[in-house]
């Protein structure tokens, strides 16, 4: 499957993760997609859904794809602005990039906000306390070189047909919300912050949080996959046994990088969980025998905990 990739990026965009979601979504019948946590929107674009509900608690996301959705974006204006905008960058050898941040963060424009996915240091999306954008550059003042551009343009113009192709809609809204607002045909596909990953303005999680979407989600009756991760070198997922152990769950592995270095390669089962079949489920109390049992090699018994973890490239 040839991976389409939105121009806004994240550190939790599931890119490496989307054939795998897509593959299990093709074989359920559903009349919408829902995501209560759209992000980038990568899982939903590649999906391909005709008929689609996405939203997110962060406006900036939500605005930046209703922008192209209304083509107050195209991709000729991305070029031009970026075009423009990459040329101030290199004359003042990137200094010009607090520029755009702090009007981003007065009036949130949604190209400025394009500008700074992509020049911003990793790609990653953080907000301080008051909501503001704060991750400092990455400190290549040549990065809107027209190589780079264009790739940033054909993707808009990508997220364009999509959604011209069928019917989107994108909601700034809390997941509550969006609960509270399923039809039983609905396929609710769920992305949430992992808990105590990281927390910033639009993207903290608590086990409270997680029980109430636990509890909306089977309230609705209708189907769904969550995303999560299953264990890693030094711990296991509880959540999965406990909150979600009426699940069916399947695993993967998949390398997660900090820098470029080789050590620093962090291997973790991702899992998804469904409370319908998914292609190589079981069940999470069969999981969790394998695990107790060590007939797998997923993860270290799990009374081997490490509290004080970091996870940098984790969303
Ligand atoms: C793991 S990311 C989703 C990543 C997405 N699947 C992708 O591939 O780009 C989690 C998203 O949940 C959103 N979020 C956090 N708390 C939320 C809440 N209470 N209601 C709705 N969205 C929330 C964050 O803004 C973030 O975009």
């Amino acid at each position: 499957m040839k991976i389409f990739v939105p121009p806004i990026k994240s550190q939790g965009i599931k890119t490496k993760l989307v054939d795998w979601i897509s593959r299990n979504a093709s074989e359920m019948d559903f009349d919408r997609w829902v995501e209560p946590f759209m992000g980038t929107g990568v899982v939903a674009f590649n999906v391909r859904p005709k008929k689609a509900l996405l939203c997110d608690s962060n406006p900036h996301l939500i605005r930046f794809y209703q922008a192209i959705q209304e083509k107050e974006i195209t991709s000729g204006l991305v070029r031009q602005f970026l075009e423009k905008e990459g040329v101030k960058l290199l004359e003042t050898n990137g200094e010009y990039y607090y520029e755009v941040r702090n009007r981003f963060n007065s009036d949130g424009n949604p190209l400025d906000f394009l500008f700074l996915s992509r020049s911003c240091f990793n790609g990653m999306m953080r907000f301080n306390k008051k909501g503001g954008f704060n991750v400092p550059f990455c400190k290549k003042p040549n990065r809107f070189a027209q190589a780079l551009i264009t790739k940033i343009t054909n993707q808009v113009e990508n997220i364009l047909q999509i959604i011209e192709w069928g019917n989107f809609e994108f909601k700034h809204q809390d997941f509550r919300d969006t609960l509270s607002n399923l039809k039983n045909t609905d396929l609710v596909y769920c992305d949430p912050p992992y808990i105590g990953r990281h927390v910033d303005y639009f993207d903290s999680w608590s086990a409270e949080e997680e029980i109430l979407l636990n509890q909306g989600l089977v309230s609705s009756n209708c189907k769904f996959i969550l995303s999560t991760w299953l264990s890693n070198k030094y711990r296991t997922n509880d959540y999965i046994f406990s909150i979600w152990s009426d699940c069916n769950i399947a695993a993967k592995e998949h390398f997660y990088h900090v820098g470029g270095k080789e050590t620093n390669r962090n291997a973790v089962y991702e899992a998804i969980l469904s409370n319908v079949d998914l292609i190589n489920s079981i069940s999470t109390n069969e999981m969790y025998n394998r695990i107790e049992n060590e007939e797998s090699r997923l993860t270290q018994k799990t009374e081997k905990k490490v509290e004080q973890l970091e996870f940098q490239t984790w969303c």
